[in-house]
């Protein structure tokens, strides 16, 4: 157990720790434990909490509450985001303070019973531009969805140019010293977070961005990780250097073929399609053998492509290993208005293409033409067939309009 911590004249730290945890949401490994951040203000007219914590924390964080304040003097709670780890004490906290009203985005509010598991709570539903005062305090919202699910919302606390963002600006690191300036190194942790939360909702960040750019911020306090009041400018334009979609190549569009191969049958069929995507210049390919790409390569790649294409045999009436590790890793990454499709040989089955191309359709990949499947050896012909497809998928990606299957 811990004590509340001064954050600004009437805003206290009342979050907790969780320097043990070493994997979360089972896709982030967090070498540093993390904490659950979580604020009480006190003012003449009573007390805000904004977010709570991880349920089994939840004692330390009612003790340092109660070392601030008495439970009928909380007026308003303020739920950025309802996931766990920041929701898990809001049941008990709403049976210990009863009068105190709720609020959340619009989004949140058919999620808040099953969080809460209560249908009995006082709530009020906010947005971009709503104001809440109290006692000589005024907090604007601002909708932020996605970041990181979509009811997530942030505000910011005008008299002491304090933004709660919510998960957004986060890091799973923990140091008891709390504040990014009195903290150890912790950049990796942050870039490491934004790769696995935000990055998958780059466009929504810049939404959020451009929100924030409105505000005059002194401090940031995030959810999880150092809260930032050195120089809250470093973070905020780190977000925008990753969200942003650099134009290096002018406008042109960049199409990825990506295959596995055991003689070379999957392997004529891409080159063959690689040959019908570069005939348009106003298109780059590339082409990668999948067996030789390690992960972080694979996402950037993908990342940096609007269309993509998949190429692999059937093997064992099944997908390759490395494509299925190239179809699972999507989740880290941003799908809207990316193009797919699929092509690979196969001896009598064929099972691995159809598999492929579902996949895509359910990441919700657009994908515009019939997967491409070959028996055994692909001929002359069959090549030709290739490169038309490689044509076609081209024309699709710079704009050619056409009837999409589901
Ligand atoms: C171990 C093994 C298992 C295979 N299993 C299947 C299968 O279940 N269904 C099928 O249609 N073809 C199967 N094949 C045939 C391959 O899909 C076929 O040889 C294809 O042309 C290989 O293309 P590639 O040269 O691009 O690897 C299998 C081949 C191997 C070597
Ligand atoms: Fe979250
Ligand atoms: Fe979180």
């Amino acid at each position: 157990m811990s004590e509340a911590i001064k954050v600004s004249k009437d805003l206290y730290y009342i979050g907790v720790s969780d320097p043990d945890i070493r994997v979360f949401d089972i896709i982030m490994k967090t070498a540093n434990g993390t904490t659950y951040n979580s604020y009480l203000l006190k003012t003449p007219d009573g007390v805000m909490i904004f977010d709570t914590v991880k349920k089994e924390f939840q004692d330390d964080f009612f003790s340092k509450l109660e070392s601030l304040c008495s439970y009928d003097e909380i007026k308003y709670i303020i739920m950025h985001h309802l996931e766990p780890d920041h929701s898990g004490a809001l049941a008990e906290l709403t049976k210990r303070a009863p009068d105190a009203k709720i609020f959340i985005s619009p989004m949140a509010q058919p999620m808040l019973k099953s969080i809460a598991q209560s249908d009995t709570m006082e709530f009020e539903t906010v947005w971009t531009n709503k104001e809440l005062k109290l006692g000589g305090k005024t907090l604007k919202f601002l909708s932020t969805p996605n970041l990181h699910w979509p009811e997530t919302m942030s505000s910011y606390l005008l008299e002491d140019k304090i933004l709660f963002s919510g998960d957004v600006f986060g890091s799973h690191y923990y140091d008891a010293r709390v504040f990014d300036d009195l903290v150890g190194d912790f950049d990796y942790a942050f870039k490491y977070y934004y790769d696995h939360i935000m990055r998958p909702f780059k466009s929504d960040v810049v939404k959020a961005l451009s929100l924030y750019k409105t505000l005059d911020i002194d401090t940031i306090c995030n959810l999880h990780g150092p809260i930032i009041r050195n120089n809250p400018n470093k973070y905020i334009q780190l977000y925008k250097k990753w969200s942003s979609t650099e134009d290096r190549l002018h406008g042109k569009k960049i199409i990825s073929i990506f295959y596995v191969t055991s003689y070379k049958n999957t392997k004529d069929m891409a080159h063959s399609i690689y040959d019908g995507l570069e005939a348009d210049e106003n298109l780059i390919a590339n082409i990668y053998d999948l067996t030789a790409l390690d992960e972080q390569n694979m996402l950037s790649i993908l990342e940096e492509s609007t269309g993509i294409l998949i190429g692999a045999p059937t093997i064992n009436g099944d997908v390759p290993k490395p494509v299925w590790d190239l179809l699972s890793c999507m989740m880290l990454l941003e799908k809207k208005g990316k193009f797919g499709g699929c092509f690979g040989s196969y001896g009598w089955s064929g099972e691995a293409v159809d598999m492929m191309n579902s996949r895509l359709k359910a990441l919700k990949f657009r994908v515009p033409l019939n997967p491409k499947k070959i028996k055994l050896i692909p001929t002359k012909e069959e090549l030709y067939e290739c490169y038309n497809f490689g044509v076609e998928f081209g024309e699709i990606v710079n704009g050619k309009m056409v009837e999409m299957t589901l």
